[in-house]
């Protein structure tokens, strides 16, 4: 499988990139071909609302994006990892979801046909014991981001309380929930911590 993986926290190294990476042991395979982005080394702007792509199928800001938009056409997995901020993205994740208005044109506006489709796995951590709204707008974006980049199999993994729990393999209870998942992701599910 051709997959693409984003990192999608301001901090490196930090709960985000921790989950991504504990995932993407257990989902990966050897033959797997992998690209892995962390949003915070790459340079690209908030879409504009030039509506351009509601003319043609492209985004006409060329920056750092446009390699990114080749890969979201060809894998067949995007794995996305993002923390919680004011119940929904971060401004991070959310500038990059944002251009993916090129896909919902391409789709809604144009009416092209609909580009490869996809596996959509969505790693989002809350440091806030659980609440009840918690991943609700996280939910959202991602659903119109799984729309968009048609990924019609969909994958949420949901864990609360990350500014107190360690992201580590000695936290048993987390290794056992990550070694509970069916990583052949046969159909849509969420999987809750
Ligand atoms: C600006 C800001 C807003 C946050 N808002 C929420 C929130 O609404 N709900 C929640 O559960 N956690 C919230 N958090 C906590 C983060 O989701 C948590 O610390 C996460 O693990 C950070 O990921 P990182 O370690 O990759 O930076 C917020 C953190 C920041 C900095």
């Amino acid at each position: 499988m051709k997959i693409l993986t984003i990192m999608g926290s301001e901090r490196k190294n930090k709960n985000t990139a921790k989950l991504l990476n504990f995932f993407n042991k257990r989902f990966i395979k050897a033959e797997d071909e992998v690209y892995e982005y962390i949003l915070k080394d790459l340079k690209f702007s908030a879409c504009i609302s030039c509506y351009g792509c509601a003319k043609k199928p492209a985004c006409i800001i060329n920056d750092d994006l446009q390699d990114l938009y080749k890969l979201i056409e060809e894998v067949d997995a995007i794995v996305f990892s993002t923390p919680i901020y004011f119940n929904s993205v971060p401004a991070i994740s959310k500038s990059f979801i944002d251009r993916m208005q090129v896909y919902w044109c391409r789709k809604f506006i144009l009416k092209l046909p609909p580009i490869k489709e996809k596996i959509g796995i969505a790693l989002i951590n809350g440091g806030a014991p659980y609440y009840e709204e918690q991943f609700i707008g996280p939910e959202l974006v991602f659903d119109h981001f799984f729309k968009s980049t048609t990924c019609k199999r969909r994958i949420f993994l949901e864990l609360s309380n990350t500014d107190s729990i360690k992201i580590d393999e000695d936290n048993k209870e987390l290794v056992s929930f990550l070694n509970n998942i069916d990583y052949s992701f046969k159909e849509n599910k969420t999987y809750k911590l």
